[in-house]
């Protein structure tokens, strides 16, 4: 029998939940603690999941001995100081999307995680869901020729949203790009790589001054990613992974699909199933697992290095539509 995995979890929000809800279906681990700002959120939060440690701040988790590996699940902007205290104390860390403000901070959550041996992985449970790992095998295997074009959106009517919520608020790191624009371009980067050129327009919250729409163009030698993300409308969450000799076309909602189409240009289109399990979060756990118990540092369906990649597109991005956060000289630096 093995030694179940002992998760801490960091934050009591909407995404802390529906993990917790995932790794209930596992049972090679356990979730020992809950840390939040507030005494009264962790205890309510512990009692839900009927988790055994209910603890109020970052420091009593760091601390705890009851935890192997955290997941922060607070908003982008609470991710960066909380990811490293727990790293310096000892904890591997699985930290949610987006990952940082910028790739500088990025690196240094890599380097810090290096430096005290400990596991780090950013969230990005698209790259670990089955029908995306089957997809990167087909397009490897050139079952589209070669990939001349991602079109990817995601976005939402979100008219109601407050003024405070994380997807509006500059303070939260809020914007459509850090929060939804971060899926087409992980799935571009997944297709393509490291683009040649990003340009990028925006029509900024007229109350808040983050981007509530992005459209963004990656270009590269022999391709173009056509990208965007919206909380004020728009197509919605669809993404096509188009060859020179077929196209991919993800289905339901994209950035966790249940399988795709791939439709051959010279033939007959095929279905491919690949369902994921509990809420889609599973596979991401699974991931850590693997490498937990292999004694790896780095995951290998979310290397450290696309995390990077990826942040350093979104930095070009927001260097230019011109969104610095507070506190921020640019979004190139930490
Ligand atoms: N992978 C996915 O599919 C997915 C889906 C949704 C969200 N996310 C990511 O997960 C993160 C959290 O999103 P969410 O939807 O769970 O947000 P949420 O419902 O607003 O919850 C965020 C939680 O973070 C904690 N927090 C700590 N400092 C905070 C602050 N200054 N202001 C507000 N909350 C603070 C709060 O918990 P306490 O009050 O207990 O401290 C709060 O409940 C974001 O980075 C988001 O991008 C990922």
């Amino acid at each position: 029998m093995v030694e179940p995995i002992r998760w801490g979890i960091l934050a009591t929000g909407g995404i802390a939940s529906t993990f917790v809800e995932d790794l209930a279906l596992l049972d090679d681990c356990r979730v020992t603690a809950v840390a939040s700002r507030s005494a009264e959120r962790a205890a309510a939060f512990a009692k839900k999941y009927d988790i055994p440690h209910a603890l109020d701040s970052v420091q009593a988790l760091a601390a705890s001995d009851e935890v192997d590996i955290v997941y922060v699940a607070t908003p982008h902007s609470h991710h960066y100081l909380p990811t490293l205290r727990l790293l310096e104390a000892g904890k591997h860390v699985l930290c949610e999307k987006a990952f940082a403000y910028n790739a500088a901070q990025a690196r240094t959550m890599f380097d810090v995680a290096r430096e005290h041996q400990r596991f780090l992985m950013e969230a990005m449970w698209t790259r670990c869901n089955p029908a995306i790992r089957e997809m990167r095998r087909a397009i490897k295997e050139g079952m589209i020729g070669e990939v001349v074009s991602v079109n990817g959106n995601f976005s939402f009517g979100g008219g109601d949203l407050p003024p405070s919520h994380r997807l509006r608020n500059p303070e939260l790191a809020g914007g459509a790009l850090l929060d939804l624009g971060v899926y087409p371009v992980t799935l571009a980067h997944l297709a393509l790589g490291v683009p040649e050129s990003v340009s990028a327009v925006a029509v900024m919250d007229e109350v808040t001054g983050v981007d509530a729409q992005t459209a963004i163009t990656l270009k590269y030698p022999k391709a173009v990613a056509q990208l965007s993300c919206s909380y004020r409308g728009g197509p919605g969450n669809e993404v096509v992974i188009a060859g020179t000799e077929g196209r991919i076309e993800l289905r339901d909602y994209a950035y966790r699909p249940s399988g795709y189409t791939l439709v051959r240009y010279d033939g007959p289109s095929r279905e491919f199933e690949a369902p994921y399990v509990g809420h889609g979060y599973v596979h991401e756990a699974l991931e850590v697992h693997r490498a937990l118990r292999q004694g790896r540092l780095e995951s290998t369906l979310v290397p450290p290095q696309s995390t990077i990649e990826v942040m350093e597109i979104l930095d070009e991005v927001r260097a230019q539509i011109g969104l610095r956060y507070p506190g921020e000289t640019h979004p190139k630096q930490s």
